[in-house]
């Protein structure tokens, strides 16, 4: 029977969408690119001691059917509150309860017209948001008015803001994903496998917009070390996350050959960064690194309306300041997870698939040594 369902469903799945695919790959313009080889750093080399791979099982759910894709989030210390971007515009403020994630109370707070990503606190408690769609957003902390900060750089238009973080001096620090293709498009930003994205900052006082680095693959989350000289920044497609020593313009490597794609990554005060993956590792996504011409195929079925970018193993990665990897929470059916916050003892996850926000508490359900 199992066999019988999985034949099926490969041939509905796989193998028609790819004949049909092959059919009409002769039409289609898009040129996928070969990837840099430290794209190919076999995931092995980052694999944290410490793994909790049943995630799902002690998960909470909050704010279940009224936050639609909540993608980044951030805490205010102070009010206790979660601010999150969701798929509908809207920037939703939750009131959590450490007791009971039942009891979270969800508020629908701006709606910023686009499509509100990456969010984080300006020095004077305004919200910054990197809005997809708009560029980047400041927020006042009463939510009455919203003022566009930036949407471009250097004459050329961001097209998929995406992560932003605020320096302990105002500064913020921000990504454009991609300046090709909007979020509605982004797989075709990942599957053509061309570096579109740029690591920027907005200084407030100045507003002065600056191009930190160019030439970045899905350039995606980013945060600032806790003594500020450096950022620690993703790009999804090479599964790496890089340091940018902001006084001397320099780049590093911070942690490469991720056991999976990563999104946010996020500061916790307390010695450790959590890294998103938002799929892990799989043999599709491996093979699609190495071989543009799969990536054609896919992105032409994709066009088609077949959805053949499979994610799974999902999940969180804790690292220390210097990118060593600790522990690793993730789960086999996890998917479009893009953010991991850590509050109290509880990680806080965003996503690009869900209705709400997922946490795991920490004490309960540790990572552990791996047998
Ligand atoms: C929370 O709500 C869910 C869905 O309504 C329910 O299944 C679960 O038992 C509730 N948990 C608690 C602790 O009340
Ligand atoms: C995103 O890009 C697609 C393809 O170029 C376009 O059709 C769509 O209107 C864009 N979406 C928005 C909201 O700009």
């Amino acid at each position: 029977m199992l066999v019988f369902f999985s034949t099926r469903f490969l041939f509905f799945s796989i193998i028609f969408p790819l004949l049909v695919s092959i059919i009409l790959y002769q039409l289609d313009s898009f040129d996928p690119a070969h990837l840099p080889a430290e794209s190919l750093v076999s995931s092995t080399t980052s694999t944290p001691p410490l793994l909790n791979d049943k995630f799902l099982t002690g998960a909470e759910f909050i704010g279940v059917g009224l936050l639609d894709n909540p993608e980044d989030i951030a805490y205010n210390k102070d009010t206790g509150l979660i601010y999150t971007g969701c798929v509908d515009g809207w920037v939703k403020r939750v009131s959590i309860h450490h007791d009971s994630a039942n009891d979270s109370v969800v508020e629908d707070w701006v709606n910023t017209g686009g499509r509100p990503l990456g969010i984080a606190f300006g020095i004077h408690g305004e919200v910054i948001v990197a809005d997809a769609y708009k560029g980047l957003l400041s927020i006042s902390d009463d939510g009455k008015k919203t003022e566009l900060l930036t949407d471009e750089a250097e004459g050329v238009r961001f097209k998929l803001t995406d992560a932003v973080v605020v320096a302990d001096n105002g500064v913020l620090y921000f990504t454009d994903a991609s300046y090709k293709y909007n979020i509605s498009q982004y797989a075709f930003d990942l599957l053509e496998g061309k570096p579109h994205g740029r690591l920027l900052s907005f200084d407030t006082i100045t507003r002065v917009t600056r191009v930190l680095l160019r030439d970045l693959y899905f350039a995606n989350g980013v945060s600032i070390s806790p003594d500020q000289t450096h950022l620690v920044f993703c790009e999804t497609v090479m599964r790496r996350c890089s340091k940018y020593y902001i006084s001397e313009d320099r780049v590093e490597v911070f942690i490469q050959g991720l056991p999976g794609y990563p999104d946010n990554i996020r500061y916790d005060g307390d010695g450790h960064y959590w890294i998103a993956m938002i799929t892990g590792e799989t043999t599709s996504w491996k093979l699609g690194t190495k071989y543009p011409l799969l990536r054609k195929l896919v992105a032409m079925a994709t066009k088609y309306g077949f959805e053949l970018m499979f994610m799974k193993n999902a999940g969180i990665m804790q690292v220390d300041l210097n990118g060593n990897p600790i522990a690793l929470y993730n789960d086999h059916p996890f998917s479009h997870i893009t953010s991991g916050v850590k509050i109290g003892n509880h990680l806080y996850c965003g996503s690009l698939l869900h209705s709400y926000i997922t946490r795991l508490d920490l004490l309960k359900y540790p990572a552990q040594k791996k047998l």
